[in-house]
Parts: structure tokens; sequence; C-alpha cells
């Protein structure tokens, strides 16, 4: 028999009271229960980073982090970076730089790139790259996330 826990999960600052299997992933949970699609599933195991949120400020494989280890902390993911109807910053310049293609990998690497953001940090370019070396894209290059990033450090 399935083992479950009550939990509560605070997404985008709202808190979402819930039970779940204690098996089950954060990825499956946010995008299967609580409907928050924008966190993409791609490889499961750990290694392409499309499934990446903030878990108090830290950058997190939600496909690889269970549910219940969840339990009363601060999640973020792409749909609360908006504010008002208008995009983040780091959204905007994504745009602007021409990163996203079919968008896949996107919502994953602005997760990042928003805790880079929001650390307060200098990054060298070999810093930038290390950082968001754990997001595959398959149809960028690479060289417009790089100029999107950068200019979002930038910005700041
Ligand atoms: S889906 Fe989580 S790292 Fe690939
Ligand atoms: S834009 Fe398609 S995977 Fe990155």
């Amino acid at each position: 028999m399935n083992e479950m826990k009550k939990i509560n999960l605070i997404v985008n600052d709202k808190t979402y009271q819930l039970e779940v299997d204690i098996r089950e992933s954060l990825l499956d949970v946010l995008r299967n229960r609580l409907h928050f699609t924008g966190v993409k599933e791609g490889c499961s195991v750990g290694e392409c980073g499309a499934c990446t949120v903030l878990i108090d400020g830290v950058p997190t494989s939600s496909c690889i982090y269970l549910a219940v280890f969840a339990d009363g902390k601060k999640i973020r993911t792409i749909e609360g970076l908006e504010k008002d109807g208008k995009l983040s910053k780091v959204q905007q310049n994504f745009i602007d730089e021409g990163a996203i293609q079919c968008g896949f990998c996107t919502p994953g690497i602005v997760m990042t790139t928003t805790a880079l953001v929001e650390s307060g940090n200098k990054f060298t370019d070999e810093e930038i790259k290390r950082e968001i070396s754990g997001h595959f894209c398959r149809c960028t290059g690479y060289q417009k996330i790089f100029d999107a990033v950068k200019k979002s450090l930038d910005d700041k």
C-alpha cells in the first residue's frame, strides 16, 4: 500500500495543502496536481535542467526532489515571475536576445538565471557558463542563451 503524507507547499507565495505519495517527485506534484505546467519534464533523471525550480532560492531539479522534502519550503516556478502582466527582466532579456526557439528548456534556464541575478554576485563569463551548464538546449546553440544571461546580470 502506498504511504501518503500531508504537506504544505508554498508555490509562488501561495500555500497549497495536499496529501502526496511519499514517492512522488516535486515535478509530478507541481505539474499534475497543481498544474504548474511551465515546469517541464525532460530527462526525469536530473540531467537536463528542464524541470528546474527555485526551492528557498536555490535552483533545483524537481524531477529528483521528493515532494515530501519540499514541505514548508518556498518554491518558485516560471509562473511566479510575471508581475501585473509584465514579464520579469530576465524573461524579457531571453526574448530580446532571441534565446528561445522551441522554448522547452527556457523556464528552467530562466529560473537559474533569476537565482544568479538575485544572488547579487558578479560572474565572469566562465562562471556564467559553469552556472548554466546543467541546462541542455537542443535548439539555440547556447550563445544566445549566454547573451541573455549576461545581459540579465549586467542589467541588475
Ligand atoms: S527533467 Fe529534471 S533534470 Fe531533466
Ligand atoms: S529552445 Fe528548444 S531546447 Fe532550448
